[in-house]
């Protein structure tokens, strides 16, 4: 097995180093291609043995052996075209988030997967198969808080806008063309992935949307900047018969307050915590002889491979044949799909349903 990076920016020596946490990762084979020399180099002194190449296709040529995984971290207007390539270069990919920049993309991705039996992986599930996260599973599954009837999914931060506040070298954030859009393309990507992992939908409903793009005094004004800053929907889960509202909020810049909650509420009780890095509480509130009880567990991620190691750690188990939860194939374009509709909504006014396991179809109702 061989891993072969697109990109040696930041997130490729974040991959880079998960590679060396897989069994006898020290010894796998790494390539990189960047045409930036500056980034090859930084990457290259952070991981001396890996073989620099200014041109990912001359890096591509060469024969593609069994197992061997492409790793795509480049900014989302290349990674069709590079994913492609990628697979018709007879490897597995794994890509950065978001996946594509339209569905149709994925769509075509992930014909040339199944035509040559290769997977298709998307970094956005990050965080899934945390241990808190999967409490939170087995609470629903042992019926603790009754029939689910509403999630509340809201993170807003007031200045943490990837190309100004956060990473401000990478300035093609901040440009649609090249990022695909601003929070919704960001974060979305690992919120549905949470969202569909714990709830597994039939299909994802946008009901409504808005998105904005709030003003500060520092907005950059020497390059392009026309992407949203801060989203809300409201969606409708659908699984087996019965519907769930989803609350959904995301801001990488608002004037109001910064806070995050996350809570799925059910008839008898009601189950709070962070998917992400803010808390590791699980926090399971219901009633106990008509006054309210909450019982608060502290479950802390075990093992050396944290949330940035796991796209390739779950890949690489993927690609083996061993059981991960890996994002592959029709799950990436489903879960693509229900990021892409928020912005349907908001273009076309009209509420989006996205069916699983339904490609090469936008159904409308
Ligand atoms: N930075 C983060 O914290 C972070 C976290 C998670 C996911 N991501 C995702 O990773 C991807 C890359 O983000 P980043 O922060 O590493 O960006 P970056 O700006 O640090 O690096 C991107 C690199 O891609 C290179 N590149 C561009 N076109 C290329 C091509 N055709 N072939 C090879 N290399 C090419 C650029 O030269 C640059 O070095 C994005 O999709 C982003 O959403 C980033």
């Amino acid at each position: 097995m061989k891993f072969y990076l697109i990109g040696a920016g930041v997130i490729a020596r974040s991959h880079a180093d998960a590679i060396l946490k897989l069994p006898n990762g020290a010894d796998i084979e790494v390539k990189v291609a960047d045409p930036n020399p500056h980034a090859l180099n930084e990457f290259v002194k952070l991981h001396p043995k890996a073989t620099p190449f200014s041109d990912a296709k001359v890096m591509l040529a060469e024969e593609a052996k069994q197992n061997d995984i492409v790793v795509i971290g480049t900014p989302p207007f290349t990674h069709f075209e590079l994913s492609r390539l990628a697979l018709e270069s007879g490897r597995h990919v794994l890509c950065e988030k978001p996946l594509v920049m339209k569905r149709e993309e994925g769509e075509i991705l992930l014909e040339i997967a199944n035509r040559k039996n290769l997977l298709l992986g998307c970094c956005s599930d990050r965080f899934l198969g945390l241990q808190k996260t999967e409490e939170i599973k087995r609470l629903l599954q042992s019926d603790a808080v009754g029939e689910v009837y509403k999630v509340t999914f809201v993170y807003r931060g007031q200045r943490s806008r990837p190309g100004v506040e956060y990473q401000p070298e990478s300035k093609w954030f901040l440009d649609r063309s090249k990022s695909g859009g601003g929070i919704v393309m960001d974060w979305g990507p690992y919120d549905f992935a949470v969202l569909n992992d714990i709830f597994k939908p039939s299909a994802v409903e946008v009901s409504a949307a808005w998105v904005s793009k709030p003003e500060t005094e520092v907005d950059p004004v020497d390059t392009v900047y026309d992407i949203e800053g801060h989203v809300g929907a409201m969606l409708k889960y659908h699984l087996d018969g019965k519907a769930i509202w989803v609350q959904y909020e995301r801001a990488s810049c608002t004037h109001g307050e910064a806070y995050h909650h996350v809570e799925i509420e059910g008839t008898r009780g009601a189950l709070q915590w962070s998917p992400y890095f803010e808390s590791d509480k699980v926090i399971y509130t219901r009633d106990k002889a008509g006054e309210v009880v909450t019982e608060e567990k502290e479950i802390v991620h075990e093992g050396n491979i944290g949330f940035m190691d796991n796209p390739v750690y779950y890949f690489y188990k993927k690609v083996k044949g061993e059981a991960s939860p890996a994002l592959t194939n029709e799950q990436t374009i489903f879960n693509f799909s229900c990021v892409q509709s928020l912005y349907d909504y908001v273009e076309t006014g009209t509420v989006q349903r996205i069916e699983a396991g339904v490609t090469k179809t936008n159904q409308v109702v």
